[in-house]
């Protein structure tokens, strides 16, 4: 069993915690929590063992009628591999610690790249991961493009990739932060970050990304113009699209027209929380003209990395190949 602990249980760490849970070949150890809040309770409900940053966390969590099992430093020595799932730009300042106690560590997308000895969607590139000391799994918006992308590339020869990326303004939750009544920039500049990030995986794409921030909290929403080697047909490109794991095809027809009816779709799917695992691409959407393909690409930002993470953990442990970890982890989430 590889014994995982997260430090972190927010938006991605719940899932990832709730994933691990259900791998034949994983054991949690435990979480870290910040704040002794609901969030707190639900870990306790699902009789998962709490973790405090440090000491005053421990006064504070026990002055709030929690049992906790010790601090960050006790868990690291429990556990064979770390997910870090603290926000972004946070998981840095720990990473010293996880090696110091000689852990492996998954870091996430909010980091820069150089937190980790490589970046990693698993259906490209699992094996650079295999036997590190750390990996970074890529954000949301990353993991989608790079999924799709990868397809393409490896049936067709993929020349240019040319993204413009709607994305949700805030995750549900989050309640400080406001929803917009804008169709803000984000960033005003070009590229967008996400070219760079999708590069860290797939280096050799020649990619350009832009991204608006639009006021919505379920998904994102990708548009996609791609250049192409080869000239396949459209019915070519929708086959490599479905015999691609980790993405599913929706159809207009069936009443697909965008992101309420994915995320309508999610929550009847009857996975926890409705998450999305899958990069939802809109079949009626793909449209060739020449060497030129057209697409639109949703991501449930929430739910999608989470598979990613759990192929992290055993690509670090090396102790299964990629077909083998995507499958196991594909079993265990329902994916089909
Ligand atoms: N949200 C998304 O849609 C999404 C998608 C893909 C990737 N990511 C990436 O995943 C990472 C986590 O994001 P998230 O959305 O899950 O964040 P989040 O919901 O804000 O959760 C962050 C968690 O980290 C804890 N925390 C905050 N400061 C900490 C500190 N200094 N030390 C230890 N723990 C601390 C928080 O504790 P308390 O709650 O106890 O205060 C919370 O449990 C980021 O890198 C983000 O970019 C996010």
């Amino acid at each position: 069993m590889i014994r995982v602990g997260i430090n972190g249980y927010g938006t991605i760490g719940r899932r990832v915690a709730e994933a691990v849970m259900k791998q034949n070949d994983m054991k949690l150890v435990g979480v870290v929590k910040n704040t002794p809040d609901y969030k707190a309770r639900l870990a306790v409900a699902k009789n998962i063992p709490l973790y405090c940053v440090d000491d005053s966390g421990v006064s504070k969590f026990r002055k709030a009628g929690f049992d906790v099992s010790g601090v960050l430093d006790d868990l690291l020595k429990e556990v064979d591999v770390i997910v870090d799932c603290t926000p972004g730009d946070v998981g840095k300042t720990y990473r010293e610690r996880y090696f110091g106690a000689g852990v492996r560590a998954v870091f996430q997308g909010g980091e820069e790249a150089d937190v980790a000895e490589t970046s990693f969607v698993a259906q490209c590139n699992y094996e650079r991961a295999v036997g590190r000391r750390s990996v970074r799994v890529v954000s949301c918006n990353t993991t989608g493009l790079c999924r799709v992308l990868n397809a393409f590339d490896t049936a067709f020869g993929l020349e240019r990739a040319r993204v413009v990326i709607a994305r949700r303004a805030v995750d549900p939750e989050e309640t400080s932060k406001g929803l917009i009544d804008a169709v803000v920039l984000d960033p005003v500049e070009i590229p967008s970050h996400h070219a760079e990030d999708v590069n860290t995986v797939l280096p050799h794409i020649d990619i350009v990304t832009m991204a608006l921030k639009v006021p919505t909290t379920h998904m994102h929403l990708h548009s996609l113009i791609l250049s192409l080697r080869q000239k396949p047909t459209r019915e070519d490109m929708l086959k490599a699209l479905s015999e691609t794991t980790r993405v599913k095809l929706f159809w207009r027809s069936e009443g697909f027209k965008g992101t309420a009816n994915l995320y309508e779709y999610g929550r009847e799917l009857g996975r926890p929380r409705g998450d999305i695992y899958e990069a939802c691409v809109i079949g009626d959407s793909v449209t060739v003209k020449d060497n030129e393909v057209f697409l639109y690409l949703g991501v449930h930002q929430e739910a999608i990395v989470v598979p990613e993470n759990i192929d992290a953990i055993r690509a670090l442990m090396g102790e299964a190949s990629a077909e083998q970890s995507i499958k196991a982890t594909n079993q265990s989430l329902g994916i089909v």
